[in-house]
């Protein structure tokens, strides 16, 4: 990226960002229209009616309306974007196909409201996006073309990678994403740890590396919502976040193509790692639309010894 003389970087937006990278223009327009489409849930989250909808997803889960309006809002924009073939939400039970046999489109799986139980409690909570080329959304996490998050905090923060490293963008007053660090690379060992799932229900090998961690002098912080527990170790560069398979659920809790693939494919992009506990996850070739995938993910080091622990285990 090319900073003029008397520029701020601040100034630099999103489709700036991404035309000056030279990405497929059509990949362009889809990652911008997905950011405009999170300043439409940014506005529901803030005003929106934090009741149940009445009706569940395909996990049995009860949605709110705020999940239900949130899928809506980010399934028009994509439906409308002229570059999607095929889209699978968290929120829907089957695959929706726009276009057939469109391998020259993109298909994208999401998750619209990650967390939305936290909104009641004014908790921080994320949209998260995984985009693969052409019309087969069930392939491994090593083939998206593209993720993002956008987090809905006390500021708005959008991270992207096209697989050219991973960039952070902040919503401005006039609501346009501004660059503010290109290329966020991780330290090899956390000094912070997030730890998703009961402790009652930790295996042994999980429970003795949760020990490990906290010899170590690794501190907790978990806010019960993926996407900023994340992006703190992401930011930070320093940590390591885990949902791991519990007793009685031995795929944890996460789900792999909306909210495990595209996190994964961020951090290896910023040199961390990400790993169900046996292999990496950007490897896991998807059996099913809901499949949930243990994961540990954050600084190489600690993911490696997160592996040596779950090993224990067999
Ligand atoms: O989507 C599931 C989710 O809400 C994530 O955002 C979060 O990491 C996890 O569940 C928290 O689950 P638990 O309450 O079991 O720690
Ligand atoms: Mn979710």
């Amino acid at each position: 990226m090319i900073i003029e003389a008397g520029q701020s970087k601040f100034q630099i937006d999103l489709n700036r960002h991404l035309r000056e990278n030279n990405e497929n223009p059509a990949l362009t327009h889809l990652i911008c229209e997905i950011s405009e489409a999170s300043k439409y849930i940014i506005n529901s989250i803030r005003t929106g009616d934090l009741g149940v909808a009445g009706t569940s997803n395909l996990y049995g889960e009860e949605q709110l309306a705020l999940d239900v309006l949130s899928d809506r809002i980010l399934k028009k924009r994509l439906i409308h974007s002229g570059v999607v073939g095929k889209i699978a939400s968290e929120e829907a039970s089957d695959v929706l196909t726009i276009v057939d046999n469109a391998e020259h489109l993109y298909s994208v799986a999401y998750d619209p409201l990650d967390g939305s139980s936290l909104v009641d409690v004014n908790l921080a909570v994320g949209t998260i996006v995984s985009i693969f080329k052409g019309d087969n959304i069930f392939q491994t996490g090593r083939k998206q073309v593209a993720a993002m998050y956008i987090l809905y905090g006390p500021r708005t923060t959008l991270i992207y990678s096209t697989g050219n490293g991973v960039h952070e963008f902040s919503l401005n007053q006039l609501m346009e994403y501004t660059l503010v660090q290109e290329n966020i690379q991780m330290n090899t060992k956390a000094n912070i740890y997030s730890p998703g799932g009961l402790r009652n229900k930790y295996t042994k090998g999980v429970a003795e590396y949760v020990r490990h961690l906290e010899e170590k002098g690794v501190k907790l912080r978990y806010s019960g919502g993926f996407v900023p527990d994340f992006n703190q170790v992401l930011l930070k560069g320093k940590g390591i976040f885990f949902y791991p398979h519990l007793k009685g659920a031995p795929n944890g809790k996460l789900r792999l193509l909306f909210e495990l693939n595209p996190m994964a494919f961020l951090i290896e992009q910023a040199g961390g790692a990400a790993s169900n506990g046996k292999m990496p996850i950007l490897d896991i070739v998807p059996k099913k639309i809901d499949q949930r995938e243990p994961i540990f993910i954050g600084c190489k080091e600690d993911v490696e010894k997160a592996e040596e622990y779950v090993a224990t285990e067999d």
